[in-house]
């Protein structure tokens, strides 16, 4: 049978994570969106680009979420994103913020729970990793199915200033970044390589300092051309991850995952190296960190459990 992704929320990155998908033809498409017709609009005027390009696949959507049923993943990019009010002209404090995304992730929980209850969940919407603790509280996963798009961009947007750095294929350049996204974002020069070879062989420690300094403040770069958060990216990152579950790859993508003990943390998400396949998280990879990315990891950690305080619960 046809895999089916549904994508909760058709904004910027849930419509776009789908423009990548259609045309890595692995699984219809359906686009939810509680925003008048977007879901349908967006889903018809992609749909109509398949004979142009030549991909194949049903996209439909709506501003019903019985739309998501059955779905195989669901990727969620619901919610209010922060931008200023109308009236006041200010910006929402942090725990403003995660009170109005979590009133709104509980619902997109309930629902996947109803209509798509045997589904993956890879969830997109900020503060992720306290958003991700709401969608694992509300729906009752299993851990492994409820997976947070977080390093899968900050590791694109680091080898995209590698290779730009050094004139070489992006194609060639690996390594990950752990972590939360932004100031709590741990980058491993010492396991970074272009075909192999040590980046630290080849750019400078001060060239790599501004290369991560970067990287850190990516999504505000993109803010400050755009005045709104970026989407190509983030919804690039969301698709491979779709893909490596879908097609049961095992590709090593760094995730923000439940953990049970992994780098000794409990019952938090932190971004860590994830196999992702058919089950969701199929293993977390650990490996020794030297102390400064062990600190810097625990910082990372301890972000997330304030914000996650927020919420609430227990
Ligand atoms: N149910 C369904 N859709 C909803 C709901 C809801 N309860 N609440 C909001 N939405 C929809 C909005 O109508 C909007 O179309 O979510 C969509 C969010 O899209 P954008 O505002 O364009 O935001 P986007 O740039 O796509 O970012 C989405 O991903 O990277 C994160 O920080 C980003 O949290 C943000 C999320």
């Amino acid at each position: 049978m046809k895999n089916k992704v549904a994508l909760y929320g058709a904004g910027n990155v849930g419509a776009t994570t789908a423009h990548w998908l259609a045309q890595m033809e692995i699984a219809d498409l359906v686009l939810f969106d509680i925003f008048g017709q977007i879901g349908a609009g967006k889903a018809l005027d992609l749909y109509e680009s398949g004979p142009a390009l030549g991909f194949d696949g049903r996209i439909t959507g709506s501003n019903d979420p019985a739309i998501i049923e059955g779905a195989d993943v669901v990727v969620v990019t619901a919610g209010v994103p922060r931008r200023k009010d109308p009236e006041t002209g200010k910006f929402p404090s942090r725990d403003e913020l995660v009170k109005i995304n979590q009133e709104v992730m509980e619902v997109v929980a309930e629902n996947i729970k109803k209509y798509a209850p045997d589904s993956i969940v890879v969830l997109v919407t900020n503060p992720l990793d306290a958003m991700a603790h709401v969608m694992l509280r509300k729906t009752g996963f299993e851990p492994r199915r409820v997976i947070g798009q977080a390093g899968a961009l900050d590791t694109a947007r680091y080898k995209t200033f590698i290779a730009d750095e050094l004139g070489v294929s992006v194609e060639d350049v690996h390594g990950i970044v752990l972590g939360g996204h932004g100031d709590t974002m741990v980058p491993l020069p010492r396991l970074t390589s272009v075909a192999g070879i040590p980046v630290t062989e080849l750019i400078s420690q001060e060239k790599l300092d501004a290369i991560i300094e970067r990287t850190r403040k990516g999504g505000g770069e993109i803010v400050g051309l755009l005045g709104y958060s970026g989407y190509y990216a983030p919804a690039a990152g969301t698709a491979i991850m779709v893909e490596s579950i879908l097609k049961d790859k095992k590709r090593v993508i760094p995730s923000a995952i439940y953990t049970q003990g992994e780098y000794g943390y409990h019952d938090l998400f932190i971004g860590l190296p994830a196999v992702l396949g058919r089950n969701g998280v199929e293993r977390v990879i650990e490996f020794e960190l030297t102390a400064e990315e062990r600190a810097m990891l625990d910082h990372s950690a301890e972000a997330v459990r304030s914000v996650v305080a927020v919420l609430g619960y227990d």
